[in-house]
């Protein structure tokens, strides 16, 4: 089993020193940030970033992001540096926002799949921006998680999901966003959102007014290839359903049968139920630990009450659609 170190009071320079002397090791570690858990390893080191596809089960086609303190060390990173990479930067790091930008020399070409660019990230976590700081090197971390499973919120998540494959866990407890970053590929004009975040269209637009949103559906030069269409996907079989046809549903559904409720629904009798409201931070917040639990509870059929069609849905949307996608 993996090492996990709860950061507590008081021990949050041992994990710190212990990440960084791992990560320098070639070692791979599950890093908490306000998204979901990283898989971590030194982005300059071959061996380190070829564990981490091992590690996830994860096709070399499908790059990974690169987690960095702050401006100052993607530039070091990046090849050049758009003018739109450092506005937005700027407005929302650290934060949910992935910058695609052209690949400089520092990072192996297996962390960009071989291609032109590489994905930023300065994540908003006090203990991981101070291990990368102390460690000064870039940081390859996709989510901590099986390759195309549901990913990681809480560091239980990381070790069901990886088990021995990954050498320490910082346990830093929940994340609080709970949804992967949007990703925005600002190497190209107009800049597109290549996947959505909880940091919405409208918001990104703010700064960037020229943001086209982009599924890269029909699209022979898929430009982010980790978004195939199934993805995110518990064991449970998925289906979001409307408010009024849960009842039908649900007698419907082979059993044992969870349901995700936006409302309680005492009138219905299954085997496992969460209610994660109407708020659509809260819900993104508890959508991954609640397919985590729906599998623990042995569901065969997961049906997914289908949240409003809103902008301020569109990540929740985005990810349930993925996960309710045929196999
Ligand atoms: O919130 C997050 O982004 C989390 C935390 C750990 O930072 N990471 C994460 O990584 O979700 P991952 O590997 O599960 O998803 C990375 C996404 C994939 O859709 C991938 O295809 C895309 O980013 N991506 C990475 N590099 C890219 C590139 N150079 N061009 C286009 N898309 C890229
Ligand atoms: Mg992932």
């Amino acid at each position: 089993m993996a090492e996990v170190i709860e950061v507590g009071e008081g021990n949050g320079a041992e994990a710190i020193a212990r990440a960084v002397e791992v990560l320098a090791g070639g070692g791979l570690v599950a890093l908490p940030t306000e998204t979901v858990y990283g898989l971590a390893a030194c982005a300059d080191d071959e061996r380190a970033v070829a564990r981490i596809f091992a590690a996830k089960g994860r096709p070399s086609h499908n790059p990974l992001i690169v987690h960095v303190p702050d401006v100052g060390a993607a530039r070091a990173v990046a090849g050049t540096w758009p003018a739109a990479a450092d506005r937005m930067a700027r407005a929302f790091w650290p934060g949910p926002v992935t910058l695609v930008v052209p690949r400089g020399a520092s990072v192996v070409a297996a962390v960009a799949a071989g291609g032109p660019t590489v994905a930023l990230r300065a994540p908003a976590s006090a203990i991981t921006l101070a291990i990368l700081r102390r460690l000064g090197r870039p940081v390859a971390a996709p989510s901590a998680n099986r390759s195309q499973g549901v990913s990681p919120t809480r560091a239980e998540h990381v070790v069901s999901s990886l088990g021995a494959r990954v050498d320490l866990v910082i346990d830093a407890g929940p994340c609080a966003v709970g949804l992967e970053s949007a990703v925005v590929d600002v190497s190209r004009e107009p800049a597109r959102l290549l996947r959505p975040g909880t940091v919405d269209l409208e918001q990104l637009r703010a700064v960037l007014p020229e943001l086209v949103p982009y599924d890269g559906a029909g699209d022979a030069q898929r430009s982010s290839p980790g978004q195939d269409r199934r993805h995110y996907a518990p064991a449970a079989r998925l289906s979001l359903v409307e408010s009024v046809d849960l009842a039908d549903a649900a007698r419907r559904a082979p059993g044992p049968t969870g349901l995700l409720l936006l409302d309680a629904r005492p009138d219905l009798p299954v085997a496992w139920s969460q209610v994660l409201g109407r708020d659509p931070r809260h819900y993104a917040s508890g959508l991954f630990a609640a397919l985590w639990a729906a599998d623990a509870a042995g569901c065969r059929s997961l049906i997914v009450e289908l949240p409003p069609r809103s902008p301020a849905w569109s990540a929740v949307l985005d990810r349930l659609q993925r996960a309710a996608a045929p196999g």
